[in-house]
């Protein structure tokens, strides 16, 4: 059985004051679920976004990580520096690292594997520009996207993995995917990975959605019977508003 989650990508927001009272705050108002819960604050507050939710369900997690174990990568992050203050859940391959970071298949297939050698948690982004979709190469697009990074991986490595689903027009800008088409695409990424794998790690992989999920679509996009939860930018960062989308699920 597959888990449903909601995460929140907090980006490049809110300072070490706003994180913790934003922690505290969802920790008081978190409904009661099933869903795993999870909040990725910038790589300064990990630590004490760990402590503040000591004893809360949800989840810090991370925003990125570098492949390499240590060294000389100034500005970088080790998985044994994640791991060391309690955070074994890393995202890899956000769209923004990709766009504004030159992050390309290669290094986020090193980083992968990287993560998965130290047993942490993978939740790897991936999703197609607006021009591909236009020109009808989205379903191309992600198959190389998962292809490049993810299917040399073991069958084993899979239980580890999420998948988050991000189109990148949808990103931000206010515009989601359809219900329908969020649908299409991850019944098309669990098609991919059954004729790559089979259809057990296809099935037990959880798929979400990311791209302006907001409290007023999310019942209808974690209807879908291939979504299985949501990774949420803009509106995780609003306390009640995140609630709500946990409670759409
Ligand atoms: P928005 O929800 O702000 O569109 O961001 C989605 C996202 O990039 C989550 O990683």
């Amino acid at each position: 059985m597959r888990s449903k989650i909601v995460a929140g990508n907090w980006k490049m927001n809110k300072n070490l004051a706003e994180t913790e009272a934003l922690l505290t705050e969802l920790a008081a108002k978190l409904p009661d679920t099933q869903a795993e819960v999870m909040v990725a604050p910038t790589f300064v507050n990990l630590a004490a976004a760990v402590h503040t939710l000591d004893s809360s369900v949800i989840e810090v997690i991370a925003q990125n990580m570098h492949f390499a174990e240590s060294g000389a990568y100034t500005g970088e992050i080790s998985a044994d520096m994640l791991l060391n203050i309690g955070i074994d859940t890393v995202i890899i391959g956000h769209s923004e690292r990709r766009a504004y970071f030159g992050e390309t298949d290669e290094i986020l297939a090193k980083k992968v594997k990287a993560a998965l050698a130290k047993n942490m948690r993978v939740m790897f982004c991936f999703g197609e520009e607006l021009d591909d979709r236009k020109s009808d190469n989205h379903f191309k697009v992600v198959e190389s996207q998962l292809k490049n990074a993810l299917f040399s991986l073991e069958a084993s490595d899979w239980g580890k993995i999420v998948l988050a689903y991000e189109p990148v027009w949808a990103i931000g800008t206010g515009e989601t995917a359809s219900p329908e088409q969020a649908q299409e695409m991850h019944a098309f990424i669990r098609k991919t990975i059954t004729e790559a794998y089979d259809a057990s790690i296809a099935n037990n992989v959880s798929i979400l959605y990311g791209g302006s999920v907001k409290p007023a679509n999310a019942v209808e996009i974690f209807g879908k019977p291939d979504v299985d939860g949501g990774l949420i930018g803009g509106a995780s960062l609003v306390a009640d508003d995140f609630v709500a989308i946990i409670k759409a699920i």
